[in-house]
């Protein structure tokens, strides 16, 4: 065998993707995707006799590892060493009392075994950046299209739509937890892919459209292709109540 053969399969090996080790070495028991308003019924309703997960999924355990260790404000190649080295220790040293899930999801499930032997620490590393932007990637995927104002104005006269512009910030708590539990559910999705176009601003880092005012992030603006505000609605809203709001909007 060529060297440079015998030096590519030996970084395939020691740069293993995040992804084949999960799929290897996770999957048989965490779960990828499953939408809040699924997972929430599954644990809160029904005990995790819906779903009969084995373990946390992986956008439930990417999610609370960025929130709960380390500084999620911070420098993010620092935050990504930090929640590394949590998971290095978690799966040589599985305890439940270190672990970062909420209560009710952990009271369903025994402790993690320890995987001390099955996993190196290089493949420890790529899964934990796998893991790291899994969250972020799925939101994406699982989100509405967002446009800019201009062009979702002219994409809802054309189409007959409402813009819906969704005033939010990076570090606001309630705009995440309505991405995640009410933006992202399917019934939600549906709904808006279907008769409104999404607007998103980062209100501190530009400014509203037309001068839109705002006391609180989040908060949604319903607004026709004329420029008339239709609705304002201010802070968080529980699935039901939003998807009122756009019946009530859409009269
Ligand atoms: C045999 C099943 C099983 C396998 C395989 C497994 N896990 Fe887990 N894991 C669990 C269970 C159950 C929990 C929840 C209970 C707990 O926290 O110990 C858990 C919890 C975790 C936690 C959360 C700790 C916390 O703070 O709540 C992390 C992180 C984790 N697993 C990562 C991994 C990674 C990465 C892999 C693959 C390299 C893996 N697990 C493989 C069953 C498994």
């Amino acid at each position: 065998m060529k060297v440079w053969v015998i030096i590519a399969l030996f970084s395939m090996l020691l740069f293993a993707s995040g992804e084949t080790v999960y799929k290897k070495k996770c999957a048989s028991c965490h779960l990828g995707y499953i939408s809040m308003g699924k997972l929430k019924e599954n644990f809160v309703e029904y005990n995790n006799t819906k779903l009969h997960l084995k373990a946390p999924t992986l956008n439930q355990l990417s999610f609370r590892l960025k929130q709960k260790i380390g500084d999620p404000s911070g420098d993010k190649e620092f935050h990504m060493m930090e929640v590394t080295s949590f998971i290095q220790d978690y799966l040589y040293a599985p305890d439940k009392s270190k672990s970062v899930c909420m209560k009710e999801v952990l009271a369903i499930f025994d402790t993690m075994p320890s995987m001390k032997g099955k996993i190196t620490s290089e493949e420890i590393e790529a899964v934990a950046q796998y893991l790291y932007e899994y969250d972020t990637k799925m939101m994406d995927k699982h989100s509405v299209h967002y446009q800019k104002f201009d062009q979702a104005l002219i994409d809802a006269k054309k189409e007959g739509k409402i813009v819906m512009v969704k005033a939010t910030s990076e570090f606001c708590h309630y705009c995440k937890q309505m991405d995640r539990e009410v933006l992202a559910d399917e019934d939600v999705l549906k709904v808006l892919k279907k008769d409104f176009i999404a607007v998103s601003v980062d209100v501190y880092k530009e400014d509203l459209p037309m001068d839109l005012k705002f006391t609180v992030t989040p908060t949604y603006f319903f607004i026709d292709s004329h420029k008339k505000v239709l609705l304002r609605i201010p802070g968080a809203l529980t699935k039901k109540d939003f998807l009122h709001i756009l019946e009530e909007v859409k009269k």
